[in-house]
């Protein structure tokens, strides 16, 4: 049977086993895809080895998406921008190569909603891992123009600076989100870690019209408070992360296996809470 499987450090939470096991059944493969709980200083040899005893792909979530890109050959330039990695395989002369699907992942899932980035106003909430990770995804979209607010100014700073030969990018904290214009934006995408306390960035309500997109690459199973936020100023739709989750799944699944599995079916049963 063919070896897969997801590293981080704490893993308990990984939905990636059942979503992986689903896209199987799905697509009649066999395949046996494990949660692997890693430390820190054992990661580069957990790779090694897990590849050598044949396994197949890896996924890589929290801390290792950066290590996992040093440790690899990036499969595209929208890799080595976003300078993480979050799915792992062997190419055909026996390299580790890394990819990654968040960007993807969230482009198709936004898609799924009927939101387009093209010409559009964009807000990136948070400059950390998240936000570096689907940037060159969003950049390839050609949005009208990108503000990113951060807390840590020099965080959103050092994304505008790396990314300025792609697209120009704006940046500010957010007690100042809508001093950078007047206007407000059509798609708001929330990448700050603050969900998992329970808080969203303090930004002003006038960010928002009825018309704006509000998009948390965070998911729970309530409402998150990015989500709640977004619906309490009246975006027009406020969806959470649950999309991503499992189309970044399906990209990867489609890299190591060839096959494209109904992500919609798998959405629709987590959220029943199946
Ligand atoms: P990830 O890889 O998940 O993006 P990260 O690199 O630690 O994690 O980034 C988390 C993001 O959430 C950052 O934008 C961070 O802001 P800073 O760059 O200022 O650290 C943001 N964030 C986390 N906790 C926050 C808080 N209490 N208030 C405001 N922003 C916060």
């Amino acid at each position: 049977m063919k070896a897969f499987g997801v590293v981080g450090h704490p893993i308990g939470h990984s939905r990636s086993p059942e979503i992986h096991g689903q896209f199987a059944l799905q697509c009649k493969l066999d395949i046996d895809y494990l949660k692997f709980d890693v430390e820190p200083e054992k990661f580069d040899s957990f790779v090694s080895e897990f590849f050598a005893n044949g396994g197949v792909g890896l996924n890589i979530t929290v801390p290792f998406k950066e290590h996992a890109f040093r440790l690899s050959t990036p499969a595209s330039e929208k890799v080595k921008l976003s300078k993480a990695v979050n799915t792992l395989y062997l190419n055909e002369i026996g390299e580790l190569v890394g990819d990654n699907t968040d960007g993807p992942g969230l482009v198709k899932d936004l898609l799924n909603n009927d939101i387009l980035l093209e010409q559009k106003r964009l807000l990136i909430l948070g400059a950390g891992g998240a936000a570096r990770g689907i940037l060159p995804s969003i950049i390839e979209k050609s949005p009208a123009s990108i503000t990113i607010a951060n807390r840590t100014i020099e965080k959103a700073e050092q994304l505008q600076q790396e990314f300025s030969h792609l697209q120009s990018i704006d940046v500010v904290g957010f007690e100042d989100v809508d001093g950078v214009d007047t206007e407000p934006y059509d798609v708001i995408i929330n990448a700050t870690s603050l969900g998992i306390q329970g808080e969203t960035p303090n930004i002003s309500p006038k960010a928002v019209k009825s018309s704006t997109c509000c998009y948390d690459l965070m998911y729970s199973s309530d409402d998150t408070a990015f989500v709640k936020w977004a619906l309490d100023n009246k975006a027009q739709k406020a969806i959470d992360g649950l999309g991503m989750l499992v189309e970044q799944a399906a990209v990867s699944f489609e890299i190591w296996l060839g096959a494209i599995p109904d992500t919609r079916a798998i959405v629709d049963r987590i959220r029943r809470g199946e």
